[in-house]
């Protein structure tokens, strides 16, 4: 047996339930932040290690603990709530103290069919039993047929398996300018430059960072991928002029902007973008990785507005909780690609794909997306029928299971509120709006008791200002 020791106060151990198949990782990780501990301490840390001591838990773990043993050996990147969520079941999330909360967060936009669900669990249990992982250097089954749902129920020719949605894009940057290249044999100087648009989220590494909108996430790391011209959501006129320049490897564009904010594309404002960028040579492509697999009640949310793209990325949701980023292109795009363009080692392996697999079968069912539509609009009404009075509410909107709930002041009171009350949701934008993304199997019960919760607890956002 292996236990990972807690590092609380120098008091340990506690046998992590959760980590048992970590084994192998525990020494590097001591030596990594072994900054952080005595000489002695990491002396008989290491001397319980090698003799592979398993020590039994002296008390149970409590959530300040965990609290703080996370704040001592993770990096500071996240602005945690202070819950520690141990297990789900469906649209609900247990914390270490047993108390039960309706998630409308999904794990921002992942779990689609909402935490357990038995088909996914039997996918990934029947998987693991016969191949989780084997390399891209091979062929697998559970990977190609993905692909074929993929490809079948969209636009694309052809499938880039990855492992997350910054990854996503940045294939599909890599692909856009390798397209450029293809397309250009005898220019020396081919569109390598991007367009991408306020309030856009496209990931956090440096090339989908330098398509994201928020400076502040960007600034500190600086330079990041030169050439990206930001213009305003909806602005048609500015888009098609610098379309027209010839300069524009691809527009990047979210239909529907969930982190941004819940804001939904016109279709005058994509259909400008597919025409101007058709003149010019340039690739259209939609970031679906928030809104796209059945989030909107289509199963793609551009199919909301008769247009298509050259190249479209998927993550989130698509593998049900599992890791996953796709890149979906046409033909075209794919004639540009050779062997040793673009890699991964994880990315398409049988597990996460079994999973993926089990997920979309759900999802696209058409009775399973009618049923998101019906949701979303019931959702909604009853939001607005409930909250709309509010003097903090300025608009209630979204499609589907993506609604936002925009407010004259900050919607962090009210998350904490909702949160204390037993309701996860999230925010976005600036922080002013309220993001509902649950996951797509909720009831409308379950609906009606959150916007319950959100009522109940709307009066706090007068008492923050007058505090
Ligand atoms: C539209 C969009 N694109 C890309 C990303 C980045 O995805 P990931 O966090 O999996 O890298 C996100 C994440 O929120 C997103 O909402």
């Amino acid at each position: 047996m292996c236990s990972i020791f807690s590092l609380r106060n120098g008091v340990f151990p506690a046998i992590d339930h959760h980590h048992h198949n970590n084994c192998a990782n525990v020494k590097p990780q001591i030596a990594r932040y072994s900054t952080h501990l005595s000489n002695s301490r990491r002396t008989e840390l290491r001397a319980q290690l090698t003799d592979n001591i398993s020590v039994v838990q002296s008390k149970p773990i409590s959530q300040e603990d965990v609290i703080n043993d996370d704040k001592r050996v993770i990096v500071g990147t996240y602005g945690r709530t202070p819950i520690v969520l141990t297990s789900g079941k469906g649209c609900k999330l247990y914390d270490i103290e047993g108390r039960e909360y309706i998630d409308l967060t999904s794990g921002i936009a992942v779990n689609a069919l909402g935490h357990g669900d038995p088909d996914w669990v039997q996918a990934i249990t029947d998987q693991a039993n016969v191949l989780t992982h084997v390399s891209n250097i091979y062929y697998s089954l559970p990977q190609v047929n993905l692909a074929e749902r993929l490809v079948a129920s969209s636009f694309a020719d052809r499938v880039f398996f990855s492992n997350s949605g910054t990854e996503a894009n940045e294939a599909a940057i890599k692909f856009s300018r390798k397209f450029q290249r293809f397309s250009h044999p005898n220019n020396t100087d081919p569109p390598t430059e991007f367009i991408s648009f306020s309030n856009s989220f496209h990931g956090r590494t440096i090339g989908s960072l330098a398509l994201t909108s928020k400076e502040h996430y960007r600034t500190p790391f600086e330079p990041v991928m030169p050439g990206v011209t930001f213009l305003k959501y909806g602005d048609i006129d500015a888009a098609q002029e610098l379309i027209s320049s010839g300069k524009i490897a691809a527009v990047f564009v979210e239909p529907i902007q969930g982190e941004g904010g819940i804001y939904s594309a016109s279709k005058d404002f994509l259909k400008s973008l597919r025409g101007a960028c058709d003149k010019a040579g340039s690739l259209l492509v939609f970031d679906e990785v928030q809104c796209g697999l059945g989030r909107t009640g289509y199963l793609w949310a551009h199919e909301a507005y008769g247009v298509t793209p050259d190249i479209m990325t998927l993550a989130k949701p698509l593998a049900g909780g599992l890791p996953i980023g796709a890149t979906l292109v046409t033909e075209r795009v794919n004639a540009a690609i050779n062997f040793g363009d673009h890699g991964s080692t994880f990315a398409g392996g049988p597990l996460v794909c079994a999973a993926a697999i089990a997920v979309f079968d759900k999802i696209s069912n058409p009775s399973f997306l009618t049923s998101v539509t019906i949701k979303g609009d019931y959702l909604k009404e009853t939001l607005k029928k409930k909250l709309q009075g509010n003097k903090h509410v300025k608009e209630i909107r979204g499609f589907g299971l993506i609604v936002g709930i925009e407010l004259d002041v900050s919607a962090t009171p009210l998350v904490d509120a909702c949160r204390e009350s037993g309701l996860l949701i999230l925010t976005a934008g600036k922080g002013d709006i309220v993001r509902l993304v649950p996951p797509l199997v909720i009831s409308e019960e379950e609906l009606d008791r959150a916007v319950e919760i959100i009522h109940e607890c709307l009066h706090v956002l007068d008492e923050k200002i007058s505090n």
